[in-house]
């Protein structure tokens, strides 16, 4: 046993009471977000069959699965995201739920990832899912439900941007430049790896899928296109893609966010199954990875075995967020001081001490009661540094006078309180 490490495995996290305060700032902002936008929670095991998770060659995800076979030989896998367990989930339920819903859930999920910033092996992530409408108000929902939990948190609008492409869009682009449909799905897949390896790789990569030196050229010219004016001049005003991209970019504006979104089309995202509208967040400066990404995922129901139903969805992980966090609001953990401290001098003062803490925890107070007696520059000094916001501290004259003060620790200012 001497050899056990104190760390946790690597790319796991254990938290400790300061790390929780940032936990909880992020958890809360997500629960908050979520329930004001009318989503209702629902939750599921961690453990998943590796069947449902198995996916087609090429994505990231895919090498990166914890998979083990059970002591009955079951073949299972800590999920490495919640969408296919929620596919699932809704596809068992099919004709009994009311569509289109609107669930989200904090899910902790795996992925044997190669260690960067922002990456880890093991994180938490909301996920807020619309399914049973086409309609871009689901995702304009949403997105401003991402919004909301952001400024929740307390991230300045200018602090990130939200980068929103279209997966029609560029099908119809690439369509247009003489690309088979059967091809798009690697082309996106490639296309997404773009900035983790060189153009040259995914070049290689279009060349395997068959595309000739004409076709890769003319997608690496797409990749160019910087506004949604210049991609409607391409894809043309009727096309559906733009249409639709153009009315989030409304909604948005109706929803007091059209400032956080921008068009990019080199948002394409690496899981295969999103069909239109995606997006992913990102600090201003591009410093760190991804905060948040999802998109419209209208085939997935149907290959999971359930029946065809649109859907759009977002996950949005806790690491990148607490790392932009940290940076924009500074490293000290936001304290929100409420309820009390109470201490004592000598043992003889404990009986009164105890009773103050029954009688304000009776009404509904949060206590911290002293488990021993202290002097007061140790009380005040472990007071200071706790989440109270009230200090009470009992010596043998408070006890005689039956009248003790109270110190609101932020303000200094004294009071009085009745034993
Ligand atoms: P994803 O882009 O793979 O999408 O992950 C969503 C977010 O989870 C990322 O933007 C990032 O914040 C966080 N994340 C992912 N992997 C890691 C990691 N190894 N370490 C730390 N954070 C990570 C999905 O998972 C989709 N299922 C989202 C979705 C829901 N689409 C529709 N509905």
């Amino acid at each position: 046993m001497s050899n056990i490490s104190f760390e946790a495995p690597r790319g796991m996290r254990d938290f400790y009471p300061e790390d929780m305060v940032w936990r909880n700032r992020i958890f809360d902002a997500w629960r908050t977000a979520a329930e004001h936008f009318g989503f209702q929670n629902y939750d599921a095991c961690v453990v998943e069959s590796l069947e449902l998770l198995q996916r087609k060659s090429g994505e990231e995800v895919s090498e990166q699965i914890y998979a083990f076979e059970d002591k009955s030989g079951r073949k299972l896998a800590l999920r490495p995201e919640m969408t296919p367990t929620l596919a699932r989930m809704v596809a068992a339920k099919q004709s009994r739920l009311p569509f289109p819903i609107k669930w989200y859930a904090t899910a902790q999920c795996f992925r044997y990832e190669r260690m960067t910033r922002g990456r880890k092996r093991e994180h938490y992530q909301l996920n807020m899912d619309i399914i049973g409408s086409q309609d871009v108000l689901c995702e304009a929902e949403i997105l401003g439900a991402a919004v909301y939990a952001m400024r929740t948190m307390g991230m300045p609008d200018e602090a990130w941007r939200i980068h929103v492409s279209s997966r029609a869009l560029l099908g119809e682009l690439l369509a247009a430049s003489g690309i088979p449909e059967a091809q798009h799905p690697a082309v996106f897949i490639a296309l997404d790896k773009r900035g983790k390896i060189s153009d040259e790789e995914i070049a290689a990569l279009l060349r395997a899928e068959g595309l000739d030196e004409g076709a890769i050229e003319k997608t690496f010219t797409l990749l160019g296109v910087n506004s949604l004016d210049e991609a409607a001049a391409l894809a043309g005003e009727n096309s559906p893609a733009i249409a639709n991209l153009r009315d989030l970019f409304a909604t948005a504006a109706q929803m007091g966010y059209a400032d956080i979104l921008m068009f990019d089309i080199a948002v394409i995202r690496g899981l295969s199954y999103y069909t239109g509208i995606v997006f992913e967040a990102f600090d201003a400066q591009r410093k760190f990875r991804a905060i948040f990404g999802g998109g419209r995922y209208d085939s997935l129901l149907a290959l999971v075995g359930g029946q065809p139903t649109p859907a759009v969805g977002m996950g949005f992980g806790d690491v990148v967020v607490g790392e932009v966090l940290r940076e924009v609001l500074g490293d000290a953990a936001p304290v929100q001081r409420s309820g009390y401290c109470i201490g004592y001098m000598t043992d003889a003062e404990r009986p009164a001490a105890i009773a103050l803490a029954a009688r304000l925890r009776a009404e509904n107070e949060r206590v911290d009661l002293s488990l021993l007696a202290q002097k007061p520059k140790h009380f005040f000094g472990k007071a200071g540094n706790s989440a109270a916001q009230f200090a009470v501290y009992l010596g043998p004259d408070d006890v005689a006078s039956g009248v003790a003060q109270v110190k609101d620790l932020q303000t200094r200012e004294i009071t009085k309180i009745q034993l």
